[in-house]
């Protein structure tokens, strides 16, 4: 008879193995991205340097991948790629040290990833997408790589509409089987959640120098070679932040303590406001709204799940909800602000109702009881 002896679970091995192996693995960052999609709040500042929960989104990101164990960060840049440099600069203020590799045509996915070869210091990359917000622990997707032994093993998660981002099936082993950018009849609910561990020497088989797409070429290229690629699925949080109503919602969970982040362990609650706002009397803010250095609430405002960035005023009685102030624009009393975008500097006079993704550019003036979708009584 053989006696059979059970180890603490693989589990536990896998992820032992993850933290280890996170001190020999490079993060790489894609922020080269236009963030159309969160455009007119996009136009002078890339998506992930955008506030979210009182900091540049990629802050948050980056608290996660130092608390996993990497220390060694390269950005991929492109679209107004000197604003990450100023603001993080050498990354030792984070506990990281960060290089910075700008595209001056952007790449792509791909692209982006080949163009950081030369920065790489160990055999493991770990590569994110800069525009997601999770709660993922990196270190036992980086076991899924180690146990393997795969080539490339990447993050899935499972949606309720797969349809905006990369199916992934799997088999029973986790193997993947195919790699669908964007199909209109995904055969599966699990997606490309956007972190990829590359072993180096995938990245530097990637064609030099032209943009090309890792999820609409190269996944599929290396499939069709038989090259191990995996998945790591998980239950963990996750939001793809690229659309107003995910950027508002996201930020939301992390004031709330619903998406986690290292940078705000102990500090949740409904509203997230700086210490320099001014906030008048009878006013509520709630639903994880945050409001930014400088800004005003005018007495008996409604704030809910927004985001209102620093420099804002929100004039007495108005109504922001499920929407973005940016910085130093001006809403009037009594406005309705419901699923919508207000530019930088905007200037929105007072009984005005913007709603239902509506987006006012920035600087853009609008006088008292100028837009409304109700009639006036
Ligand atoms: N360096 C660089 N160069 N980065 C780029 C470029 C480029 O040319 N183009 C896009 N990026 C960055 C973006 O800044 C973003 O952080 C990331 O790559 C993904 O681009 P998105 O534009 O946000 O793609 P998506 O959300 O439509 O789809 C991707 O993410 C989904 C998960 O959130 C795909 O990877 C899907 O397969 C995936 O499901
Ligand atoms: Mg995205």
């Amino acid at each position: 008879m053989t006696t059979e002896v059970r180890s603490n679970t693989g589990a536990d091995a896998s992820n032992e193995a993850g933290a280890a192996l996170a001190e020999r693995t490079d993060a790489v960052i894609l922020v080269g991205g236009q963030g159309t999609r969160l455009r007119p709040l996009t136009v002078n500042t890339p998506k992930p340097m955008l506030p979210t929960a009182g900091r540049p989104f990629l802050e948050h990101l980056l608290g996660r991948i130092r608390a996993a164990g990497m220390t060694h960060v390269v950005l991929g840049t492109s679209y107004k790629a000197e604003v990450f440099e100023e603001h993080f600069g050498d990354g030792s203020d984070l506990g990281l040290e960060i290089e910075y590799v700008v595209e001056t045509e952007p790449l792509g996915t791909g692209g982006g990833i080949r163009n950081v070869a030369d920065k790489l210091r160990y055999d493991t990359a770990m590569v994110f997408n800069g525009d997601v917000l999770g709660g993922t622990d990196l270190r036992a997707v980086l076991g899924t790589h180690a146990e393997k032994d795969a080539d490339v093993t990447m993050h899935l998660v499972r949606v309720p509409d797969p349809r905006a981002f990369g199916c992934v099936p799997t088999d029973a082993d986790g193997r993947v089987l195919e790699f669908l950018e964007k199909t209109q009849d995904p055969p599966t609910d699990q997606i490309n959640a956007g972190i990829y561990v590359f072993r180096r020497e995938v990245i530097e088989s990637i064609p030099a120098g032209r943009p090309i797409s890792v999820e609409r070429e190269i996944f599929p290229a290396l499939l069709d070679g038989g090259r191990a690629v995996y998945g790591h699925v998980d239950y963990a949080y996750w939001r793809d932040m690229g659309t107003p109503g995910d950027f508002v919602r996201g930020s939301s969970d992390l004031v709330r303590g619903i998406a986690p982040s290292p940078l705000l362990e102990g500090h949740h609650g409904e509203s997230l406001v700086d210490d320099s706002a001014s906030v008048g009397g009878g006013a509520l803010l709630y639903g994880g709204s945050v409001v930014g250095r400088g800004a005003e609430i005018g007495a008996g405002a409604r704030i809910d799940q927004s985001v209102i960035f620093d420099g804002a005023r929100i004039g007495a009685g108005a109504v922001i909800e499920r929407s973005i102030v940016a910085a130093g624009a001006d809403i009037g009393p009594r406005t309705v602000v419901s699923d919508a975008i207000i530019g930088e500097g905007a200037v929105v006079g007072a009984r005005c109702e913007l709603i239902n993704g509506l987006r006012v550019w920035p600087g853009v003036t609008i006088p008292d009881h100028g837009v409304r979708f109700s009639t006036d009584v």
